[in-house]
């Protein structure tokens, strides 16, 4: 059977390690057949590199700062000479500084919530908007998301920067809508990769889910999340934008704890 994937192009930012969600997405998209490129940058570009040495084939990593406009138009030059067309998106970035997160709410200055915003939610805006005219309709973006309808324990700017995400969404299907191209966030539940690991604090949160979902949670595997997200560029969800989709075990619909 041929894979989901077969003869699409998929730009995977956000890789660092196996543990990293979007290293869960670029190997399932890959294995179904798929062409991927990653992204990378600054001083983690070698940590991508090593992770795309574990993936076959190989794929090139380029690099890309989400923050920075030269960046992208460099990748939109490259990705056009190397495939023409690009056929799906993987926005799994995110950044905020320490006094932003871990219970510095309160006290966090604008410098730090707007280098937040930028690199997690704009970038959505950015990156999109920077490869648009590579994608033709039946294209798909797909962002990661932590669930912005409630305000978390240490999660603080993040979370506002995830809210400010989900919107961010919302109206880049609105507008790309028209050129038939779809835009869905993935809403994972906590998992132990790099970037949940500068959270202090984030692992009180894990705790939540074991009781209060009903489907068991792993947070060492971001696979789940990777599948859904490898199906969001299948021609599978055809009429699905500016969606939220949850892969939480259901965490999000029980009003209080099973356990
Ligand atoms: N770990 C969790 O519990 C969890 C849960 C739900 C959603 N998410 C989201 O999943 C996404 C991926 O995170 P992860 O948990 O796999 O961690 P990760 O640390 O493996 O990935 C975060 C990535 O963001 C990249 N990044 C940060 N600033 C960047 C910039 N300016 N330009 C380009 N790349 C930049 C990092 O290089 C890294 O590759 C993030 O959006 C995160 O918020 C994580």
């Amino acid at each position: 059977m041929a894979g989901l994937l077969e003869g699409k192009k998929v730009l995977v930012t956000g890789v660092l390690d196996r543990r990293s969600i979007a290293y869960s997405a670029a190997r399932l998209a890959t294995e179904q057949g798929a062409e991927i490129a990653l992204s990378g940058f600054g001083r983690a570009m070698s940590l991508t590199q090593r992770s795309a040495k574990r993936l076959d084939p190989e794929p090139p990593v380029l690099e890309l700062d989400v923050n920075k406009p030269e960046n992208i138009r460099t990748v939109a030059e490259d990705l056009e000479e190397r495939w023409g067309e690009v056929h799906g998106i993987v926005h799994s970035v995110a950044f905020a500084s320490e006094d932003a997160l871990g219970g510095n709410f309160l006290s966090t200055e604008w410098p730090s919530v707007a280098a937040a915003l930028e690199a997690s939610a704009y970038s959505l805006k950015a990156l999109s908007v920077g490869l648009m005219d590579l994608m033709k309709p039946g294209a798909s973006v797909v962002g990661l998301d932590f669930d912005a309808s409630v305000a978390w324990p240490a999660y603080d700017w993040m979370g506002v920067a995830k809210a400010a995400l989900e919107s961010t969404s919302r109206y880049l299907a609105r507008y790309l809508g028209p050129k038939g191209i779809r835009i869905n966030l993935v809403s994972a539940g906590p998992l132990k990769t790099l970037a949940a690991k500068s959270i202090p604090g984030f692992e009180g949160i894990e705790g939540e889910w074991e009781r209060q979902a009903p489907l068991s949670w792993s947070t060492p595997d971001p696979e789940p999340g990777g599948r859904a997200i490898v199906s969001l560029f299948s021609d599978w969800w055809p009429a699905t934008t500016g969606e939220l989709i949850h892969v939480d075990v259901g965490y999000h619909a029980m009003g209080g704890p099973i356990k």
